[in-house]
């Protein structure tokens, strides 16, 4: 159902990569809200991927950019201000990525290499793309940049590996960016806490099923869905949110705030072997 929240708004999608990504519903709820957008991925993803067939959908353009890149980012902004006619309105980053754990090198043995991408793709690229738009004068008035973020940037959750660090560091650049951004040309900065989502990068988090469970029992709202954040994203770009900025927004049903559920209590008291298979997956019900 559309509201209009984002009636004759201009934005920029970063991340979509096939209809399990966030990216993907936030395109499709913002259009559905009014918006004209472009659509933007690394060259390898728009060849692998689906977003030329979400493009095609949505009557909008790729503009293809590696996020760490600042001169493709910086082509980004400049050519969707001249499709979309004017500065932009919004900006979706929901992109990351960790080397150390598609190789499945733990926390205590991680390649330095690697972490330096996992922190440039996932969190220095959100920097890199904000600071070209500053430069460019790209964001209009009241315009809002969010990024995706997760609990474990505050919390230890052991299979989200370098990936923790990455998200802290994402946060830590939506504050200190915010704050420069908001002052100098009132652009808001936030970061949105997800939960666990069965995605393309979300399946690669070591254990994901049975985080996914585990948080879903610990959330008195159970864990939000990509279309939820989706929803959520679409409330951060509209005017009803004109004086939030610099902040980490929690989206994951409660779970951030909870100590213990009386759900996850019980599973813990029966002993996790009752839900699990032969194999160790868990039997949902
Ligand atoms: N899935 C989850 O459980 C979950 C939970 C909280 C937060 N998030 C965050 O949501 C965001 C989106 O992830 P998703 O779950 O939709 O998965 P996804 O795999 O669909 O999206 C990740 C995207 O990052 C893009 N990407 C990777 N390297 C890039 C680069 N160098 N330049 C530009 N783009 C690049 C990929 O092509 C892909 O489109 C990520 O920041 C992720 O950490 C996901």
């Amino acid at each position: 159902m559309s509201n209009n929240l984002l009636k004759g708004k201009r934005g920029i999608i970063f991340g979509a990569l096939n209809d399990q990504s966030i990216a993907w519903k936030v395109a499709e709820r913002a259009v559905e809200e009014g918006a004209t957008i472009t659509l933007s991925n690394t060259p390898m993803a728009i060849r692998m991927g689906e977003v030329n067939a979400l493009a095609e959908k949505l009557n909008c353009q790729v503009v293809p950019a590696d996020a760490t890149s600042v001169e493709d980012l910086t082509n980004v902004f400049k050519t969707s201000m001249d499709i979309l006619g004017g500065q932009i309105d919004f900006v979706l980053h929901s992109i990351g990525m960790s080397p150390n754990v598609r190789k499945k090198r733990t926390y205590d043995d991680l390649d330095y290499g690697m972490l330096d991408k996992t922190l440039d793709i996932s969190a220095v690229s959100f920097h890199k793309m904000i600071q070209s738009a500053k430069k460019l004068n790209a964001i209009a008035e009241y315009g809002s940049i969010v990024a995706l973020s997760y609990v474990a940037a505050q919390r230890t959750f052991y299979g989200y590996n370098d990936m923790a660090d990455a998200k802290a560091l994402l946060e830590s650049i939506a504050r200190s960016f915010g704050y420069i951004y908001g002052r100098e040309h009132s652009v808001r900065v936030n970061t949105i806490s997800q939960s666990p989502t069965f995605t393309t990068a979300g399946s690669g988090v070591k254990g994901m099923d049975k985080l996914y469970d585990f948080a879903n029992r610990m959330s008195p709202l159970g864990n939000a869905t990509a279309d939820e954040c989706a929803d959520y994203c679409i409330v951060m770009f509209s005017d009803l949110t004109r004086k939030v900025t610099m902040q980490n927004l929690f989206h994951d049903g409660g779970f951030s705030s909870v100590g213990m559920s009386l759900r996850a209590m019980a599973t813990y008291e029966k002993g996790l072997d009752e839900y699990m298979d032969e194999n160790g997956n868990i039997i949902y019900g």
